[in-house]
């Protein structure tokens, strides 16, 4: 492999040289391993950006080439350790706090009541961020729940899982420190009770929030070896896009066994068709895409 290195000489192998061209060969057998590993469906009109993230990367290492990256990759604890980073680059982290109003209206109008009630019955509640990025999502959740029950005069017997592929996402939202630029994403009454700003200009979630989220990483392909009947509400938004149909059908099979009795389960609008599972049905509004468990 030393061969296909490039030597240190930056003229060599600089940043300003052209990328090598990723051939079909190239291209099969990295869809491969990312959709064996992530599930991810990357089709032939993303070769150039497939190309382009993975060659990037190969070049700030060393490779020349894209077979002997995928070695590297591929092979030992250093491999391991790589793919993460890449995986990094591979999938696009864009999120917002309050990012779907109209499903954050399901939240609030529908779940919330659910798991206030729970709660009143001595039980706890739980949501899960699944492909929540760096954490604006799950926080979101958190202080909408944290709100709710307050407001509810409910005693605060929740939590709030977020969970990604990308441990550089997880990394940010365990931080929980966020640009002033975000800081406009979240309703005024909200913001002055959740943040407190720093002299930098950026902000923190409090740690009373941040207590009640936690953050792991876990793949959604994954997503049937969750805890079984654990969560009150799932939401999956805009993570589907990675997948082929065949595979967000899987998953969305998967998601159904960590909900509970009556829990719901929210996506992005129009991120599946035609799905249907004997233990859900669909609920809220029609331009929210949400399901809910039966039994
Ligand atoms: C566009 S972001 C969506 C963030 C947030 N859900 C939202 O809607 O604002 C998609 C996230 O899905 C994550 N993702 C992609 N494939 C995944 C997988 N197999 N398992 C878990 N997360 C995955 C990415 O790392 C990325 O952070």
């Amino acid at each position: 492999m030393a061969t296909a290195k490039a030597s240190a000489d930056p003229a060599v192998w600089s940043g300003l040289q052209p990328l090598p061209a990723m051939s079909e060969a190239d291209f099969l057998q990295w869809t491969e391993l990312l959709r064996e590993r992530t599930g991810m469906h990357m089709p032939k009109e993303r070769k150039s950006f497939l190309a382009t993230s993975v060659g990037l990367r190969m070049r700030e290492l060393g490779y020349r080439d894209y077979r002997s990256y995928y070695e590297f990759v591929t092979s030992g604890l250093a491999g391991n350790v790589e793919w993460a980073a890449l995986v990094d680059r591979l999938t696009v982290h864009e999120t917002r706090f309050f990012r779907d109003p109209r499903s954050l209206e399901l939240v609030v109008e529908q779940c919330l009541p659910r798991m206030a009630e729970r709660i009143r019955a001595g039980g706890q509640a739980h949501i899960w961020s699944a492909g929540g990025a760096t954490g604006e999502e799950a926080f979101t959740l958190a202080m909408l729940a944290d709100d709710y029950f307050r407001r509810c005069g409910v005693p605060l017997r929740y939590g709030v899982t977020g969970s990604d592929i990308s441990l550089h996402s997880l990394a940010t939202a365990r931080q929980a420190l966020y640009p002033k630029r975000r800081y406009e994403q979240i309703p005024p009454e909200l913001r002055s009770r959740y943040t407190e700003q720093l002299p930098d200009g950026k902000f923190r979630i409090v740690d009373s929030l941040r207590w009640r989220v936690c953050f792991a990483q876990f793949n959604i392909l994954h997503a049937a070896s969750a805890p079984p009947r654990s969560m009150d509400l799932i939401y999956c938004q805009n993570v589907l896009i990675y997948f082929d149909q065949p595979t967000r059908r899987k998953i969305l099979d998967g998601l159904v066994q960590p909900l509970r009795e009556g829990g719901v389960l929210i996506l992005g609008a129009g991120e599946v068709i035609g799905w249907e599972h004997p233990l859900m049905t669909r609920t809220g509004s029609l331009d929210v895409l949400a399901f809910q468990r039966t039994t």
